[in-house]
């Protein structure tokens, strides 16, 4: 939930520097990243993936989508991981960021002509296809260039991930990717086949984000080696890669666990070794793309209480709501996944007992809420903070500019320093789009 050098209990504080100086001097709201925690964890998945697939282990792409800025792109640059981008704005970051082409892993359901001519140009490593559509456009864009592009093909393996609906991506009725059920996917490897500017390396699939438990991962795998098994008794050759996507899962809240990269690794690579032992094929190169499991823990949100007040229910019982100088331009994932979070007083400690509060942003909206129910001491007044854990994704990535508020900063923390690594959005920014 908290990155390993937030300290709570006492007043809160990151790296031994105070919330409280943290919010002096840069703000608030603001997103507070543990740079060395960011570092660790992207270590951790890589260590992961090469210690349970050893020679087959292919790249950790990063999932830039679940929180991006050029000074997170050098640290993945640095680090030496692959990157995923799925916009031509996020291929922009990564390129500013110096990150090698070859490194770079380009998503997307409906990539403009643009985009695509773009990715190719630039020497992309890899293009993974969503459409029949998509297979004319990069061949076409190869073709025009005179280079062959390696693409993998983005199938949906029919797995009922137990996340939300809306961030659940790999049953039939979702617009991504290639049915392996209903035949689309074979059409499409026919299709990607008739091209000589195309590279198919393999496939790819992507179940689902925040999903906690293993298994999902491992029978997405097991039916993607199916599928190489088929494809090389259909064609007489193997497919040397498959990518097994993002997804897996993190604490919110006390008492949950984020799910461990070396056993999760570990037991896919049983999955996957066992499967191509069966099939009787060469284990292919595997590559995964977390965002969340990456960044997500890395960040807290700082916010400063504004206002106190105590509403009477029709019951009788009384809802403290607590508003704080944020809220859904910030932090969108309750109003859209009914996610659930929890927040601290971070300016100080106190005895006081507690009481049922639902901390609130400042937009002109009543589901504008950051916590809909929590125990907050009953002491908390205007102008003490809040720290919200682990909304390093899809927290920033997400942040609007809903009622004309100024998206937040986000501030890296390192070895007892911080400094601003995104700087604060301002009016004039916002005033700078009007004509
Ligand atoms: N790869 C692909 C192809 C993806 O579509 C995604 C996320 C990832 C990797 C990274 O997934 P992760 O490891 O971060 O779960 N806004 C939602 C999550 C949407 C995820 C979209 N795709 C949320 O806030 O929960």
């Amino acid at each position: 939930m908290w990155s390993s050098n937030v300290k709570t209990g006492t007043e809160l504080s990151i790296s031994a520097i105070p919330a409280s100086q943290l919010a002096k001097e840069f703000g608030t709201p603001a997103f507070i990243m543990d740079e060395s925690d960011f570092r660790l964890r992207t270590a951790a998945w890589n260590n992961a993936l090469g210690n349970a697939f050893g020679s087959n282990a292919g790249t950790v792409y990063y999932a830039a989508k679940a929180f991006i800025c050029v000074e997170v792109a050098r640290w993945i640059k640095d680090i030496g991981i692959g990157i995923d981008v799925c916009t031509g704005g996020e291929l922009a970051v990564a390129l500013k960021a110096g990150i090698d082409p070859a490194a770079i892993e380009v998503h997307g359901n409906n990539k403009s002509v643009a985009e695509i001519q773009k990715a190719v140009s630039v020497g992309v490593g890899t293009i993974v296809i969503d459409s029949l559509f998509e297979i004319e456009r990069v061949a076409a864009a190869a073709t025009k260039l005179g280079v062959v592009q390696k693409v993998l093909l983005r199938l949906t393996p029919g797995i009922e991930a137990h996340t939300h609906e809306s961030i659940a991506t790999a049953h039939e009725d979702v617009k991504f990717g290639f049915s392996i059920a209903s035949g689309a996917a074979w059409k499409a490897i026919e299709e990607v086949r008739t091209h000589s500017s195309l590279e198919l390396r393999g496939f790819h699939a992507h179940i689902g984000s925040q999903i906690l438990e293993a298994e999902s991962f491992e029978i997405s795998a097991e039916r993607l080696v199916a599928l190489l098994a088929t494809y090389r008794d259909k064609f007489s050759v193997e497919l040397p890669e498959l990518d097994l996507g993002g997804g897996y899962g993190i604490a919110y809240l006390p008492g949950e666990v984020d799910l461990d990269p070396a056993s999760t690794m570990k037991a896919l690579a049983e999955v996957v070794n066992a499967q191509c032992t069966a099939h009787k094929l060469s284990i292919p190169r595997i590559s995964i793309e977390p965002g969340r499991a990456i960044v997500g823990p890395t960040m807290f949100t700082l916010y400063e209480v504004g206002t106190i007040k105590d509403v009477t229910l029709e019951n009788g019982s009384t809802r403290r709501y607590v508003s704080v100088d944020g809220g859904m331009s910030d932090n969108l994932r309750l109003a859209l996944y009914d996610a659930e979070y929890t927040a601290v007083l971070a300016n100080r400690t106190s005895t006081a007992s507690k009481i049922s509060s639902r901390i609130v942003g400042k937009h002109c909206e009543t589901g504008d809420i950051v916590i809909r129910e929590i125990d907050l001491e009953n002491d908390i007044i205007p102008g003490d903070l809040l720290a919200t854990p682990a909304t390093g994704a899809y927290g920033r990535s997400m942040a609007t500019n809903y009622n004309h508020v100024p998206r937040p900063p986000v501030i890296a923390v390192k070895d007892g320093k911080a400094r601003v690594i995104l700087r604060r959005e301002t009016e004039a920014d916002l005033l700078g789009l009007d004509i």
